[in-house]
This record gives C-alpha cells, sequence and structure tokens, in this order.
C-alpha cells in the first residue's frame, strides 16, 4: 500500500456529479434549479427578495424613463417642427402648449437633470440593498447549513467528509446567492428594462426593431445553445474540486506528523497544487465562455445599425432619421448591457446547477431530521439498559457489524466490554449511547426505547471516545466543552480533574486550567489529552460512564487510580468499560465477550477465564 494515498479522497467524483445533472431538458433544469434555491430561502428571506425585486424592476423603469428623455430632445432639436411620438403619451410637442420653444427646451433640460439625479441616486440605494441582501442571505443559509449538519445523526456524518460539508456549508451558500438569486434579480430587471426599450423602439422604428431583435436574438440563443451544457459540466466540476482542493489541504496538515516523518510533503503539496489548477481552470473557463455573448451581442448590434445607417443614407434621409439613429444608439448602448447580463445570469444559473442541488437536498434532510427529534424532555433511568436482539450493519457494508446482541446492564453495575480488535466493542457502545441506531432490534432503557427520547438519553451519560478530540482552547474549555463561560461551573471543573486524576497537570502548568492545549490538543501527551477527556465525560457527573478505550493510554498506576475514584462513584453510576488491557475489567462485575459482532459470552472476569477459550487465550497472551 502507498503511505498517505488512502488518506487522499477518491477521484474523478466530478464527473458523477456531472452525470447526475444530465437528465432534462436544458428549460426544465433550469426551472429545477431556481425551485431548489428558493426552496432555500426561508419564508421571510423569501418576502425580502420579492422586495428586492421590486425594487429592481423600479429602477428599471427608471431607465427606459431615460431613454425616452434622450429621444425626446434630440428629436426635437434635430427636427423643430416635426412631431415626437413617444407611446403613452404621444406627439410631445403638444405638451408644451403655447411656451415659446426655448422655453420648452430649457424646462425639458432642467427636469432631465433633475431625473438623472434620481435615477443615480434610485440606481445606488438598490445596489445597497442588493448588496446586504446578498450578504446576509449568504451568511444566514451558512449558519442554517452549519446548524443543520449538526444536529444530523453520527451515522449521516459517517458517510460525508468534513471537507464536503465545510464546503457545503461555508462556501456554497455564497456561490448560490451570487450564482442564482443575483443574476435572477438580474434576469427580470434586465427584461423589463429590454421590453420597455423594445416598446419605444417599436414605437420608433418597427421594421428596424424587429429586424435588430432577429440579428441579435438569433446570434445569442445559437451561441447559449452552444455553450451552456459546458457551463453546467463546468459547475460540477468546480463544486468537486472545491471539496477536493479543501480535502487535500485539511488532511495534509491535520496528518502533519506523519507526512514529516515520511516526507511526503511534496505529495501532499502536488496533489493540493494538482486539483487547485484544475479548480482554477474551470473557474476561468466559465468566466471566459459565459462573457462570451457580451461579443455576440454587441458585434451583431453594431452590424446591425450600421447596416440601418446605410440603407437610410442610401435612401437619402439623414435628416429625419438622425433622431431614430440617435434612440438606436443610445438604446443599443443600453441595451447591449442588459442583453449581455441576462445572457450572464442564464449561464450563471447553469453553472449553480449542481451546487445548489447539492444544499438543496442536505437542506431536506436536514428538515425532515429536526422534525423527527428533540423534546428536551430528561430520561429517567432507574432500573436496567436492555438490548433486545440489536443488529448493526455500517452503510454500503456486506455483514453485519453486530447481529442479534441480547444484554442487560443493570443501574449501577460496572461493565467491562472485551474482545478481539474489530469484534464491534466500539459499535455496541455507540449504539448503547444512541449515536448508531440498530437496523434491527431495540434498545430500551427502564423498558422505554431510547429513540423516543434521544437528547433526554444522551443527557445521563459520559462518554470517552476512542479517539479523543479535543479543541485549540484552554483546558477548562475543553472540560466544559460548549458551555459559554460564563456557565460554566468551577467547582464541577475543579472535581472533574481531580476524578481524572489531572490535578497535578494543572497545578504544573503555568496558566493551569487557562493553558491552551492546541489543535486537536497537540501541545500534551496522550495520556493527558485522554484524561481531558475523562474529566470532560465526569464534569456533568452523568448516571453512566462509557469508556471506549478511555484509559488506554494511561499507566497501570494512573489507571489503577483513577479506577478507584471510579469505584468510589460506584452505585451512583454505571460504568462500561471497553479494553483491550484486561487488568482493566478484572474488577467489574460481569464482563461481556464481544466476538465477530456477537456475544460470546457474559460472565465474571474468573468466570469468563474458566468457560470462555478465547477469553482464555487473550487473558493467557498477555
Ligand atoms: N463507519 C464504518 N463503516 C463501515 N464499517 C465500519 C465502520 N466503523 C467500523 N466498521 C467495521 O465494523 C466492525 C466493528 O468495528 P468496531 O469499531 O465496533 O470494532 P471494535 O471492537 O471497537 O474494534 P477495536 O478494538 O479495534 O476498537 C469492524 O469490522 C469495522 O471495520
Ligand atoms: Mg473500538
Amino acid at each position: 500500500m502507498i503511505p498517505g494515498r488512502n488518506a487522499l479522497p477518491k477521484q474523478g467524483t466530478e464527473d458523477e456529479a456531472a452525470k447526475d445533472q444530465e437528465h432534462g431538458t436544458t428549460g426544465a433544469r433550469l426551472l429545477t434549479t431556481i425551485r431548489q434555491a428558493i426552496y432555500l430561502l426561508g419564508r421571510e428571506q423569501r418576502k425580502r427578495w420579492a422586495i428586492l425585486l421590486g425594487l429592481a424592476l423600479f429602477t428599471s423603469i427608471l431607465e427606459i424613463v431615460a431613454a425616452a428623455f434622450v429621444y425626446l430632445l434630440l428629436g426635437l432639436v434635430a427636427n423643430p417642427s416635426g412631431a415626437v411620438k413617444l407611446p403613452l403619451i404621444g406627439d410631445a410637442r403638444a405638451l408644451a402648449g403655447d411656451m415659446p420653444e426655448r422655453t420648452f427646451l430649457l424646462i425639458l433640460i432642467g427636469v432631465m437633470i433633475a431625473f438623472f439625479f434620481v435615477r443615480a441616486a434610485a440606481a445606488m440605494g438598490a445596489e445597497y440593498v442588493m448588496n446586504r441582501m446578498t450578504a446576509n442571505t449568504a451568511a444566514n443559509l451558512s449558519a442554517k447549513l452549519a446548524r443543520g449538519y449538526l444536529s444530523l445523526p453520527y451515522a449521516f456524518h459517517l458517510k460525508h467528509s468534513s471537507a464536503e460539508l465545510i464546503r457545503n456549508a461555508h462556501q456554497v451558500p455564497l456561490e448560490v446567492v451570487n450564482n442564482v438569486f443575483l443574476p435572477l434579480i438580474r434576469l427580470m430587471a434586465e427584461t423589463i428594462l429590454t421590453l420597455g426599450m423594445l416598446i419605444l423602439l417599436i414605437a420608433v422604428s418597427p421594421i428596424g426593431t424587429a429586424l435588430a431583435v432577429a440579428v441579435v436574438g438569433s446570434s445569442t440563443v445559437t451561441l447559449m445553445f452552444i455553450i451552456q451544457p459546458r457551463i453546467k459540466r463546468f459547475g460540477a466540476t468546480a463544486h468537486a474540486m472545491h471539496r477536493d482542493t479543501l480535502s487535500s489541504i485539511q488532511q495534509a496538515f491535520q496528518g502533519v506528523r506523519d507526512v514529516k516523518l515520511l516526507g511526503r510533503e511534496k505529495f501532499f503539496s502536488e496533489v493540493y497544487g494538482k486539483r487547485r489548477r484544475r479548480l482554477a481552470r474551470m473557474l476561468y473557463t466559465n468566466l471566459t465562455l459565459a462573457q462570451s455573448p457580451r461579443y455576440v451581442i454587441e458585434t451583431s448590434l453594431i452590424l446591425f445599425i450600421l447596416v440601418f445607417f446605410a440603407v437610410t443614407v442610401a435612401r437619402g434621409g439623414t435628416q429625419t432619421a438622425l433622431a431614430t439613429l440617435g434612440l438606436f444608439g443610445y438604446a443599443g448602448l443600453r441595451l447591449q448591457p442588459s442583453l449581455q447580463k441576462i445572457a450572464a445570469a442564464f449561464n450563471s444559473l447553469k453553472f449553480a446547477t449542481a451546487p445548489t442541488a447539492d444544499i438543496h437536498r442536505d437542506l431536506r434532510i436536514i428538515e425532515q431530521n429536526i422534525a423527527a427529534t428533540d423534546t428536551g424532555a430528561p430520561f429517567p433511568f432507574e432500573h436496567e439498559i436492555r438490548l433486545e436482539q440489536v443488529s448493526f450493519a455500517y452503510e454500503d457494508t456486506l455483514s453485519d457489524a453486530l447481529s442479534e446482541v441480547d444484554l442487560t446492564i443493570r443501574r449501577g453495575e460496572q461493565v467491562g466490554i472485551c474482545g478481539p480488535t474489530g469484534g464491534g466493542k466500539t459499535t455496541l457502545v455507540d449504539i448503547i449511547a444512541g449515536l448508531l441506531s440498530p437496523t434491527k432490534g431495540r434498545v430500551l432503557v427502564d423498558g422505554v426505547d431510547i429513540t423516543t427520547n434521544l437528547r433526554g438519553w444522551q443527557r445521563n451519560l459520559g462518554v470517552v471516545p476512542q479517539m479523543v478530540f479535543l479543541i485549540d482552547d484552554t483546558l477548562r474549555r475543553n472540560i466544559a466543552l460548549g458551555i459559554p463561560d460564563e456557565s460554566i461551573d468551577e467547582a464541577a471543573v475543579r472535581e472533574a480533574v481531580r476524578l481524572a486524576q489531572l490535578e497535578e497537570l494543572v497545578e504544573r502548568l503555568p496558566q493551569g486550567l487557562d493553558t491552551v492545549v492546541g489543535e486537536r490538543g497537540v501541545r500534551l501527551s496522550g495520556g493527558e489529552r485522554q484524561r481531558i477527556a475523562i474529566a470532560r465525560a465526569l464534569y456533568y457527573r452523568p448516571q453512566v460512564l462509557i469508556f471506549d478505550e478511555g484509559t488506554s493510554a494511561l499507566d497501570n498506576v494512573t489507571e489503577q487510580e483513577l479506577m478507584r475514584a471510579l469505584h468510589d462513584l460506584r452505585g451512583a453510576h454505571t460504568i462500561l468499560l471497553v479494553a483491550h488491557r484486561l487488568t482493566t475489567v478484572r474488577d467489574a462485575d460481569r464482563v461481556v465477550f464481544v466476538e465477530n459482532g456477537r456475544i460470546a459470552g457474559v460472565d465474571t472476569f474468573d468466570g469468563l477465564c474458566a468457560c470462555n477459550e478465547s477469553f482464555r487465550a487473550m487473558a493467557g497472551a498477555r
């Protein structure tokens, strides 16, 4: 096996992502993306975005009025005697009444100056609201996803890498806002603007407008058909690469010890570099493609205006055509960016297909999950924990990790759990702790299924896991994990420190309980880390203590002292002790021997030694 290779995520997953998205017509798919994105907004946010849309449409209308003003002014100046026709208003010259020509013009210019000031202020205001909405929507969605992912069952987390979840919660919401919501708003605002301009143009020159639409429209639509499928694929690949770059750099730093010892710095940095560059390629190719309609629109528009001008000149009508040309020129100038934005909006929506679908799916899972759990009520435990015919299979595995386990643990009992590695001990205690739910059978506490109130049951537990997790913070905050400083019970921390045999360490450290332990506790020894985890489990003085190899890093003397301290607690506490080291469980009331996912024997230590051959072999082998 190549060291380090298995630490890297699978390659080529982006192609699967792309394949997922291949079904359905372009139009139907686009609507799906839009529907999914709208679902991501809460009801409150949806209302706000509707208001923002109204605002954007209003500024579009102001743009149309601006174009009408320019046309009006040009018309009046270029053709002092003729009529200047406007949609809705008719002949603008009639507005002047008996007013002298000059006064009318000056008033018009004055009104225009005021109007353009208002227009600028309105556009800026809309811009501010839009930026604020964008940033806040992304932040809210990120927070919602982070909260949601944390609320999902442990089994979900066994299937999804942290890199994937970090990407989805931390980065994808902003992408979706930028690539779906903003483009959608822009799409609608620019469509209104374009339609308004077209109405204006049709009123002035119906044939010219029809020709312009035909030329510009057909070339743009053709281009879009060519580039859209590609953009969707780039979007899916970029989405996958966001996860894979994150995962490769995260793992390299987390595993820096092994990476350095094995001298694999180059391998890891190259893998990261390769993925990062692939991501860059996706981004710049997409950007270029997404902007390409601009050039097509621009060129066909200019071509059209020039041809139109040539035709007018050939017919000898330069005088009267000047205002029309002015309007086409202005409208064209103003329309070009609009059309370009519409095309770019469609491209953004395509690019965001995969990420939107991803967080939409996850949010649905999250929302269904929240509906199912957390009642807040306590879960009384007076008599016994009983496992009834419990079987468990990890997802995507062929055989059961636990099969048909029957076990009763009485309150106040100290139960040792032993067995060969991979036998199912961790699975067993994770099921008792409600981290995993049995595929068959049930876990009953005083006759009540723990799934009826999982959080309530878990509040009775203190668990020291096989793999200790510490946050990069002080000892105190590691012991009282996730509790705000002002709510930390100092006496409980001290007591947990005493029971976990940490007093000596705390005294030795210059900052005592305020010493920062480093990421994952790197500034501590293995045994110190484990004792902090024990103190954490003891902090709430839980009724049930579960040690999954929770003392394996301690020397015999420290372990015995811990056991003695725990022994004094017996009666009040039910203790489950998973251990490879059999001395750990020698004094337990009963020992459960787990082998191949089954309970091969339950007895006192000596009883098991006497009647179970595998257990005797394990005990003898030491
Ligand atoms: N997330 C998982 N997905 C698939 N299989 C798993 C997963 N976790 C554990 N297993 C498998 O389930 C079986 C039981 O694992 P478990 O961790 O319960 O063993 P264990 O008795 O605690 O072993 P050890 O003494 O080494 O800690 C093993 O074969 C293991 O490979
Ligand atoms: Mg284990």
